[in-house]
């Protein structure tokens, strides 16, 4: 019995470990990635640290900077401006998003209609990213005093007029009413995109969305160990014992 479990056991990890090698280096089917990673000489800003190998163009990083950009005509500043110092990281989350070559891991199909004015456009999403507790714990630092109605941004807006308004009946509150925590921030903001972890920058266990590129890109490692280990590193099924098994079949 256990004989067989262990046979059982190592033809799945093979198999698991031939598929999950192809998720890394690669971009997510959405409305502006390239098809393919690869260096891009001229990103703009805060979106340059992906510049080696990255899934956006020159073009996008820099609708990545801009105030209700062509990207998705999102306005951050739908209950007044938004602070410079707030915008910033909204920028990196955006860079992240539409750069990253390491995202692979937490690739998902997008079933039905899921985000923006219509969503056909975007067949994949991300999702549980784990994101470093420095990124998140300054990303709402830096936002607690700016304002907003919503807190999931990819929902519930009035789109008539082309870019995304408050709905009627909805409040502008400070992020720190509407975002208690910085978990809730990183994760509800846009509907779990984003797991929050209490793994620190260069550990090889979180996604950073900022880095010094100096030292290469840290997410090629992370994305390698979760695409090894499972992206939620959870044990796989193989690994359990007894009841425990059930949960994952
Ligand atoms: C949406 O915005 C339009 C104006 O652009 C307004 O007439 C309408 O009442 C709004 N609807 C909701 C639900 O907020």
């Amino acid at each position: 019995m256990a004989v067989r479990w262990a046979v059982l056991g190592l033809l799945a990890a093979c198999v698991a470990s031939a598929t999950k090698e192809s998720v890394l280096n690669m971009c997510m089917d959405a409305k502006h990635h390239k098809t393919k990673p690869g260096p891009e000489g001229a990103l703009h800003g805060q979106c340059a640290p992906w510049k080696d190998n990255a899934c956006c163009t020159a073009e996008t990083s820099k609708g990545a900077h801009q105030d209700q950009s062509y990207l998705y005509n999102f306005n951050w500043n739908h209950c007044g401006v938004m602070p410079d110092k707030c915008k910033q990281h909204f920028i990196q989350d955006t860079c992240l998003y539409e750069c990253s070559p390491n995202l692979g891991p937490w690739i998902d199909q997008v079933r039905g209609r899921w985000g923006w004015v219509d969503n056909s456009w975007r067949r994949e999403r991300i999702l549980n990213v784990p994101l470093c507790k420095e990124d998140c714990d300054l990303w709402w630092e830096a936002c607690k005093d700016a304002v907003t109605c919503r807190e999931n941004w990819h929902k519930g807006w009035n789109w008539t007029s082309g870019t995304n308004r408050c709905p009627r009946g909805s409040i502008c509150q400070p992020f720190k009413y509407v975002f208690p925590r910085p978990a809730d921030l990183c994760e509800k903001i846009w509907s779990n995109s984003y797991k929050y972890t209490t793994e620190h920058r260069g550990g090889g266990r979180c996604i950073q969305m900022w880095f010094d590129p100096a030292n290469g890109n840290p997410n090629v490692a992370v994305a390698k160990y979760y695409a090894q280990n499972g992206r939620d590193a959870s044990p796989a099924p193989w690994e359990l014992s007894g009841t425990e098994t059930s949960q994952f079949v």
